[in-house]
């Protein structure tokens, strides 16, 4: 408890009076119910992740992320935004959160109330088409697939993975994959899959988003992935305070971390809200607005 406290207020101290850029991860929805990959209680992974290449060159693999997605994309729809994600709006309303980065897929932060948030790995709320890139609404697909397969729908015996889909492990067989009704393209959720390529503009908007700040709030993330881990290393060389909220320490870079509060993002992200709100001044009677 106490060492936890002192961390506390030593991140307090680097984030008292500075504009924060804000960098989140899977931690940061666990406690939504949305398992993460790389946390103290998380379970080894069953299957390793699908690739960019796979999914773009294997017709089969694409119909199992479909299927899987058609049973977790209702089951990610239903969380909701937990108190982590609501101190981090509050803070951005307050003015002390300028922007905030997220590694997170599920949109929760923009749902909590965050404005200004790049989504660095996309959102599955969202389709792109790989012919013609028209974006469109996870949930019209949603109907589509359904139409396109009667009787496939949650048998409750899958489990929720972090990626957002399913553990389906039914016969596949038959299963029909819509293209887009534009151009017959191939539909793809709008996230970056491993070994796929965040787009230049968000990488630039990371980087706009630490230069713009006095200092970086890192909230959640192993930094296993490197597009997050190049947000904290380009924080680093601007000079800026590095703080993280994290159930135990992230795989990379804790070098970079002048504080580290171990504790929940649901428990610490509103303790830390409390303290940097400043609490609108007293008026006195009669004075103008
Ligand atoms: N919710 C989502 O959208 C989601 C979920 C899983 C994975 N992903 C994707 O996979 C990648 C995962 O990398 P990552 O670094 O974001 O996650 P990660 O799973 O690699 O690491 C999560 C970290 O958060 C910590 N953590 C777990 N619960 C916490 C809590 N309540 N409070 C504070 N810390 C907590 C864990 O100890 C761990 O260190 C990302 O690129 C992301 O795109 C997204
Ligand atoms: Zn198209």
């Amino acid at each position: 408890m106490l060492p936890a406290m002192s961390a506390l207020a030593h991140a307090l101290d680097l984030l008292r009076g500075r504009r924060v850029a804000v960098l989140t991860g899977a931690g940061c929805s666990t406690e939504s119910g949305i398992p993460d990959y790389r946390g103290p209680g998380t379970a080894a992974r069953a299957r390793a992740p699908l690739e960019h290449r796979q999914f773009v060159g294997d017709p089969a693999a694409r119909a199992r992320y479909w299927a899987r997605s058609v049973v977790g994309w209702p089951r990610i729809r239903a969380t909701t935004p937990n108190a982590g994600h609501r101190a981090l709006a509050e803070l951005e309303r307050a003015g002390v959160v300028a922007r905030l980065v997220t590694q997170n897929v599920d949109s929760l932060h923009t749902r909590a109330g965050s404005r200004d948030v790049v989504e660095l790995h996309g959102a599955l709320a969202r389709v792109q088409c790989l012919g013609c890139g028209e974006i469109s609404a996870r949930d019209a697909l949603q109907a589509r697939i359904l139409a396109a397969n009667p009787g496939f729908s949650d048998d409750g015996a899958a489990a929720t993975t972090p990626d957002g889909d399913a553990a389906v492990e039914r016969d596949l067989g038959g299963f029909v994959v819509p293209a887009c009704e534009a151009c017959d393209g191939v539909l793809m959720p709008d996230v970056v899959f491993f070994g796929g390529v965040v787009p230049r503009a968000r990488v630039a908007a990371c980087e706009a988003a630490v230069d713009a700040a006095d200092a970086l709030l890192v909230v959640g993330s192993s930094l296993a992935v490197f597009s997050g881990l190049r947000v904290v290393r380009h924080a680093r060389k601007a000079g800026r305070p590095c703080v993280l909220v994290n159930l135990g320490p992230a795989m990379r870079g804790m070098e970079h971390f002048d504080a580290h509060v171990d504790a929940r993002a649901g428990e610490a992200l509103p303790a830390l809200a409390a303290a940097l709100i400043p609490t609108a001044p007293v008026r006195a009677a009669g004075s103008a607005r």
